[in-house]
């Protein structure tokens, strides 16, 4: 049984930017339906099909997200500012960050050139420039459509067809529009079914999916890097504890994999609140609750239940006392005690590591009724080995986010 379908990958990685933000999602959503409808066009209008149904979804997967920059370098209140005018940041951030941590392999590269004009992509030889410029007209489309509501016309953009717009794209909306009523399907959402339909032939390859969910685990990084430190030495201790307490293969992937997402409820957090939690007041602690809950709705019928029931109980205590269902050490099975273990010892783990004083609070913890007595014995017994483990392995699974965020500071320093 696969344990997520390649499509609700893409769900899932959808709906986890929406609790950060809507409106870059579903705007990346019409884009892509409107970029997909050209091509389709384009592929009538031929002599030969020239996209087959799994290339346009691996362009459309591609599209969805081509913003996906903007959630680290703008404030979403001014997206049509950054989607208009100072559109460099977020162009060059989405590239980086879906080259270095997506599978999206070359088509990154066309994030890079979403806004430049129809005219100065031509002079690039850039092999995808095709494909930017269809994104180009359909993401003025969309925004200005939304704008100016019932005052938009494609005709505004005809007087800047040939410089700022591809004339082939603005022939295969128009054409595009004329047979199939692009905008009607957009305002009854009918568009949102054939994505549907077409996601279908959306194909990951296992390693894909596992890759893709690491992503899913760093659009965290998106709103505090440091969430990210945090996740990154919890799921490295979920693979050393899983090993140690002689999980087998199947049981170490669900766990990784529920380490990976655990915390995407958190998206829908303001971002004050996860870099310097308040005090435990009441709101604080409901809202505290919502994340795992916000987590399982997102992937309910989606991912492998035995992964979804790990994941749930993250904040779980063999005591009863933990959140949101209060289940006890008996209801529960080792890899759900060991990603409860885990997520809270990564936090004692920051560097520098203290030894002595963070055994001491495990061993508090695990006597008060936090930890399971088995999982805290092998910690604290194989100590230097598990912390050892943890270092090398969270900054091999941060290298890839590092090194992206390296180059863009570069880049932006050479800029001025
Ligand atoms: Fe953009
Ligand atoms: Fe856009
Ligand atoms: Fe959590």
């Amino acid at each position: 049984m696969e344990y997520i379908h390649s499509k609700d990958i893409f769900y899932l990685l959808r709906d986890t930017l929406k609790l950060f933000d809507r409106r870059p999602i579903v705007h990346g959503g019409k884009v892509a339906y409107y970029v997909y409808m050209m091509l389709q066009q384009k592929n009538r209008l031929g002599q030969r099909v020239q996209y087959e149904n799994f290339e346009l979804a691996d362009i459309v997967y591609f599209t969805t997200f081509h913003d996906i920059g903007a959630y680290k370098t703008d404030d979403m209140e001014q997206m049509i500012r950054f989607e208009t005018k100072n559109h460099r940041d977020h162009s060059l951030y989405g590239r980086l960050f879906l080259e270095k941590m997506s599978t999206v392999g070359d088509l990154a590269e066309v994030i890079l050139f979403h806004h430049t004009d129809y005219a100065a992509l031509a002079k690039l030889e850039f092999a995808q420039s095709e494909l930017a410029s269809l994104i180009n007209l359909a993401e003025a489309i969309d925004i200005y459509k939304e704008s100016l509501g019932g005052k938009f016309s494609l005709d505004i953009f005809k007087k800047n067809v040939g410089t700022k717009f591809s004339p082939e794209a603005f022939d295969l909306f128009c054409k595009a529009n004329q047979e199939h009523n692009l905008f009607e399907k957009i305002n009854s959402r009918a568009y949102l079914q054939e994505i549907n339909e077409l996601m279908d032939f959306f194909i990951l390859t296992n390693e894909e999916k596992e890759k893709s969910l690491e992503l899913i685990m760093f659009t965290l990084a998106l709103k505090s890097n440091i969430m990210i430190n945090n996740a990154a030495v919890c799921v490295a201790l979920c693979e050393k504890l899983g090993l140690l307490m002689k999980l087998d293969a199947v049981q170490r992937k669900n766990l990784l994999y529920a380490a990976y997402i655990h915390d995407i409820g958190y998206m829908a957090f303001r971002k004050e609140w996860l870099e310097s939690p308040p005090d435990l007041s009441t709101i604080y602690l409901e809202k505290l609750a919502q994340h795992t809950l916000l987590m399982e709705q997102l992937l309910k019928d989606r991912m492998k239940r035995d992964i979804v029931i790990i994941a749930a109980t993250h904040h779980e205590r063999v005591d009863g006392k933990g959140y949101p269902r209060r289940m006890t050490e008996k209801q529960m099975n080792l890899s759900q005690l060991i990603l409860q273990f885990a997520d809270a010892a990564a936090v004692m783990m920051k560097p520098p590591v203290n030894k002595e004083s963070i055994i001491n609070k495990v061993k508090r913890q695990t006597e008060s009724g936090g930890f399971s007595t088995a999982v805290s014995k092998v910690f604290t017994e194989k100590f230097d080995e598990i912390a050892k483990y943890t270092e090398e392995r969270s900054n091999e699974i941060l290298s890839n986010f590092n090194k992206l965020n390296e180059q863009y500071k570069s880049i932006k320093e050479t800029d001025g």
